[in-house]
């Protein structure tokens, strides 16, 4: 995502916050159920006990909500593009920590146990989506210790894309091999939805 992509994501949810407020709309979910669904394929996998998070994209900071109520000593972390979002975020949840910041351009320098990412890689960017969710997968896997899961919309085969609208459908298998290019410990879960996938990546401990 170069830094005009990155002003048009911040204005479509400023746009959608402005109508909506604190609603799953303004996330472009259609409705809190749909984000949940993602949570609950993500934590059949991940045990985030004792764990460092960061929650790239974290929106209103639903699934810090989560990890607070169903985990023990979790650090947490969500930052998110928009401004209006982490003003929310930090009301709602004052025990986790939130920070305004574009990620995939100005990442900032600690490594996280789990880094996460849910919704975040969806939006349509025109014409380079593979190679602009190639670089956000690096860059979260560069700051990843233990795991990095995130969730995109698509399958294999890979469902037809409308270039006008918001959202584009990745190949869930094209994704895999860039995954699996960086690690081999990866896991594809796509049994949840029809047109939506999760991957988990697990950095490979060097030979001694
Ligand atoms: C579909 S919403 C999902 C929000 C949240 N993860 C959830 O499941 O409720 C995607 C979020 O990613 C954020 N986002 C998109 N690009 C970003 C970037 N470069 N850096 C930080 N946040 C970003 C958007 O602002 C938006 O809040």
């Amino acid at each position: 995502m170069d830094k005009s992509q990155a002003e048009v994501t911040l204005k479509h949810y400023q746009k959608k916050f402005q109508k909506y407020g604190v609603d799953a709309r303004s996330l472009s979910w259609a409705g809190k159920g749909a984000a949940h669904q993602r949570f609950r394929a993500i934590w059949k996998e991940i045990d985030f006990n004792n764990k460092s998070v960061l929650d790239v994209g974290c929106g209103f900071g639903e699934m810090a909500r989560f990890l607070h109520k169903r985990y023990d000593n979790v650090k947490y972390t969500g930052v998110d593009i928009v401004p209006e979002f982490i003003q929310e975020a930090k009301k709602a949840h004052p025990y986790f920590d939130f920070e305004c910041i574009d990620y995939f351009n100005n990442p900032m320098p600690e490594k996280f146990d789990v880094v996460m990412a849910s919704g975040t890689l969806n939006s349509n960017l025109g014409g380079k989506n593979s190679a602009f969710r190639e670089k956000a997968v690096k860059v979260m896997f560069d700051h990843t210790k233990k795991a990095l899961v995130f969730n995109m919309l698509g399958g294999h085969p890979q469902p037809e894309n409308d270039p006008k609208s918001n959202v584009w459908y990745a190949d869930s298998l094209e994704v895999l091999e860039y995954c699996m290019s960086l690690t081999r410990r990866v896991v594809l879960r796509a049994n949840y939805h029809p047109k939506d996938f999760t991957v988990f990546m697990y950095p490979v401990k060097r030979l001694p």
